[in-house]
């Protein structure tokens, strides 16, 4: 009863991840475990985000190409307004940028309302989705609205390790280095052209979700990118040395959903030992790896 009282006192904002008239939540005390206990639509049977398991995937060649429009154009290195809402580091483009996407499934423009980061306390794990199992350092979303009142598509970049800096986005990473907290507002012009992957096609994957922070909102139409951005160990500890070390909820059950794509996928598989994710096997094996090392030094002591 309480529960509920507070739900709909509290909970006029279906935005999600937009607004924070919401009961307290977070990423410990208050994690995703207890999500569900606080705003119901948490347990629903189609929430975000979920393992992209490559074998399930259905093809689908009548899907259009995603258009992801004036995002790489000159008039979009416009000013954004990045701030730290006490869950992630987000900025909101100028309100005439009018950066939108349209194609795929989608039967209207949606507007880019807002960009925002997902990341882990170590670079083996950071990401939402995961493809085959496989955990990712860093995902970003860039949140769009229909006209359509209530209407949502976002839009996901993965990340994936790679050896060097990706120069690219060094002058994004001073920002987000300074974007402590929501008293700090920093309006910054930046092309977010450099967080998408570079290839000219933008293949990917679709399915029907939720919102992956509280009220876990359903209903919003997911695009994960099949390509990815590079970023480097050392890139990574900009977010992982945040007031929030960790801010990614764990994929959920797929029930009877589809996922969608517009190419035939292959088993993503780990390429090398450097400039790709580890899988959780292979994080196991890098844990079993320290582990012994640390038998040999305890037997080399004592
Ligand atoms: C953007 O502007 C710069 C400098 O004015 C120019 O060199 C570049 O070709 C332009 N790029 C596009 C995609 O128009
Ligand atoms: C950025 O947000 C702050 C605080 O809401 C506001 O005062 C400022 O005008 C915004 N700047 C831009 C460019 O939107
Ligand atoms: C991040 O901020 C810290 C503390 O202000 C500073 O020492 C460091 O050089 C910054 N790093 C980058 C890459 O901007
Ligand atoms: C934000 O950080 C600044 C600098 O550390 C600090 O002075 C300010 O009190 C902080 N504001 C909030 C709301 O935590
Ligand atoms: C998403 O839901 C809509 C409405 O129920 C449905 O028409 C569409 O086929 C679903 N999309 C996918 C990829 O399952
Ligand atoms: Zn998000």
């Amino acid at each position: 009863m309480l529960r509920l009282l507070l739900f709909s006192l509290l909970s006029y904002s279906t935005l999600g991840e937009l607004r924070s008239s919401t009961p307290h939540w977070d990423y410990q005390r208050h994690g995703p475990d207890a999500w569900p206990h606080v705003f119901d639509a948490c347990e629903g049977d189609a929430q975000s985000p979920i393992d992209i398991r490559t074998s399930h995937v259905k093809y689908d060649s009548h899907l259009a190409p995603l258009l992801i429009n004036s995002y790489t154009t000159n008039n979009t290195i416009s000013v954004w307004n990045f701030t730290h809402n006490g869950h992630t580091i987000i900025a909101y483009p100028s309100p005439l940028s009018r950066l939108s996407i349209s194609g795929a499934s989608l039967r209207e423009v949606y507007y880019l309302v807002n960009v925002h980061f997902h990341w882990g306390y170590h670079p083996y794990h950071g990401s939402e989705h995961t493809i085959d199992s496989t955990k990712f350092p860093l995902e970003v979303h860039f949140v769009h609205e229909a006209r359509s009142p209530n209407t949502y598509a976002v839009l996901s970049v993965l990340f994936t390790l790679q050896r060097h800096d990706n120069e690219q986005l060094n002058d994004l990473l001073s920002i987000v280095n300074q974007t402590i907290n929501a008293s700090v507002w920093i309006e910054y012009r930046f092309d977010v052209s450099r967080l998408l992957p570079t290839t000219s096609t933008k293949h990917f994957f679709l399915y029907n979700g939720s919102f992956t922070v509280p009220p876990c909102t359903e209903g919003i139409t997911w695009i994960v990118l099949a390509k990815h951005v590079p970023i480097s160990v050392d890139q990574l500890e900009i977010f992982s040395g945040n007031s929030v070390p960790s801010n990614f909820r764990s994929p959920q059950k797929l029930s009877s959903r589809t996922i969608l794509a517009d190419f035939e996928p292959e088993p993503y598989e780990v390429e090398s030992s450097h400039g790709t994710p580890h899988s959780t096997a292979n994080h196991a094996q890098i844990s079993m790896f320290s582990l012994s090392i640390i038998i040999v030094s305890f037997l080399t002591n004592y």
